[in-house]
């Protein structure tokens, strides 16, 4: 594989990269109501629990592997260990999934595109009225030409990102949007620290009650710590493979996962203040930062500005997620195939762009026609097969050949002091704890689907 393919400039640079992958709609818009409508605390505390448990275990291989290998996902797991079948499986899932993912997630980074054109709007017209009610939400949706519209803008944001390459593009603007990010919710949790709601969202959120977790619940928690750590899909894997041999991964990847837990944190204090300020219901689901909070920001001092900071940071937070869903197909492709960098972004984002097109469709010209496994739309389809399915299979796919096939010596590599229990913790998580839960977590789900 080449050895003058780029690397990252410094271990910053891969940090808030790989933050910047892992931290996105899942912290700010999942995360929030997830925990809302399974109830708050005991849910958050097993979340922590599967992000720490079985996270930052396959965080770790995924970067492990990347490093070593030098190479995209798929060439990746046959460099470390020719003649094993199953490595390249996992690569081939991952560039399924990026794109079945991409192409959704987009569609709601045009959503948030769109909502931060009228928050500014709104500061221009004085006319606040569609954030009443979940008005703006709506009409979008109901506007399937409007959402085209957003989902083509953002994608071209994303591509032309990816386009510009590793340095001038995916290093650069991570360092710029994740960083103002960071900053925006700063501000927006000093700014909801003075509303009467914050010491109720702060007990919602880190005070637990066990009889309100479900089952579903706790599945809910293990999917969303791979969609959340962007795992199982081989995009920490790509980062990870623009990075110097002799990295520190443990520190790393422990740094990537606080950030992006702190975060969801962080943004859940804020959404749920605002929540409970206005007495609203926390269990809204998936609307609550669509049509809930548009209604809440309308009614407090210098909400205009809020719903601008707001959309602002999601906008950055989405970008800099999509930009590594795209990277894992431009990756192998430009690699693989020997296509440059540039003419592959053009026609893989295109590509994602038009699959998005049957999304937008699904969900209203189209959706009379669509039901496939109970589900009547793409979106939801795409969302169940991928969070639920590929990626924890592609996170265990990866945890195995890290755990089994690389074994012990990799684990020596990987932690480099001498400590043998954490060395066994990691190599037993790989190899059993991991998989186990996953299986747990897909066994209800099959039985489930055809219960
Ligand atoms: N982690 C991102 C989020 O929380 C989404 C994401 C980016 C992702 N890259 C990924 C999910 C790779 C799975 C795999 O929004």
């Amino acid at each position: 594989m080449p050895n003058n393919r780029a690397h990252w400039g410094s271990r910053l640079a891969f940090i808030l990269a790989a933050a910047g992958s892992a931290i996105g709609l899942g912290n700010i818009w999942k995360f929030p109501y997830i925990t809302g409508v399974n109830g708050g605390g005991a849910f958050v505390i097993l979340y922590l629990f599967c992000i720490f448990a079985v996270g930052v275990p396959i965080l770790i291989s995924e970067m492990y592997i990347g490093q070593k290998a030098q190479c995209n996902n798929v060439q990746a797991f046959r460099k470390l260990a020719s003649g094993n079948k199953w490595g390249p499986l996992a690569g081939w899932l991952g560039l399924g999934s990026a794109f079945m993912i991409l192409s959704f997630y987009s569609v709601v980074g045009g959503w948030i595109l769109d909502f931060e054109f009228r928050a500014i709007t709104h500061l221009l017209t004085g006319d606040f009225t569609d954030f009443e009610d979940g008005a703006a939400l709506n009409s979008l949706l109901g506007n399937p030409w409007r959402q085209l519209a957003w989902h083509a803008v953002f994608m071209s944001l994303v591509t032309w990102i990816v386009y510009r390459g590793v340095k001038e593009g995916l290093e650069k603007w991570n360092k710029i949007l994740m960083p103002t990010l960071m900053g925006l919710l700063v501000l927006l949790f000093i700014r909801v620290m003075f509303l009467e709601g914050f010491s109720e969202a702060f007990s919602f959120l880190f005070s637990p009650d066990f009889s309100k977790l479900t089952g579903d619940g706790a599945l809910e928690a293990v999917g969303h710590s791979f969609f959340t750590l962007s795992l199982g899909m081989g995009a920490i894997m790509v980062y990870g493979s623009y990075l110097d041999e002799n990295e520190n991964l443990v520190k790393t990847s422990l740094a990537v996962a606080f950030l992006d837990t702190l975060i969801a944190l962080l943004a859940g204090l804020v959404i749920f203040s605002i929540v409970f300020t206005y007495d609203l219901d926390a269990s809204a689901g998936p609307g609550l930062i669509f049509a809930t909070l548009p209604t809440l920001f309308n009614k407090m001092t210098g909400g205009s500005l809020l719903s601008i900071a707001f959309f602002f940071m999601i906008t950055f937070a989405a970008i800099t997620s999509a930009v590594s869903i795209l990277e894992v197909v431009i990756a192998y492709w430009s690699e693989h195939k020997k296509v440059s960098r540039e003419k592959a972004s053009l026609i893989i984002g295109f590509i994602m762009f038009a699959v998005g097109v049957l999304h937008v469709f699904s969900t209203n010209l189209w959706s009379d026609i669509f039901n496939i496994l109970g589900k009547t739309n793409f979106f939801d389809l795409f969302d169940l097969l991928t969070s639920s399915y590929m990626l924890p299979i592609g996170g265990v796919m990866i945890a195995l050949f890290y755990g089994w096939v690389l074994g012990p010596q990799s684990v020596d590599n990987t932690i480099k002091d001498d400590n043998p229990v954490l060395k066994l913790g990691l190599l037993w998580a790989c190899r059993l704890i991991a998989p186990l839960l996953v299986v747990i977590i897909l066994y209800s789900k099959v039985k489930e689907l055809f219960a």
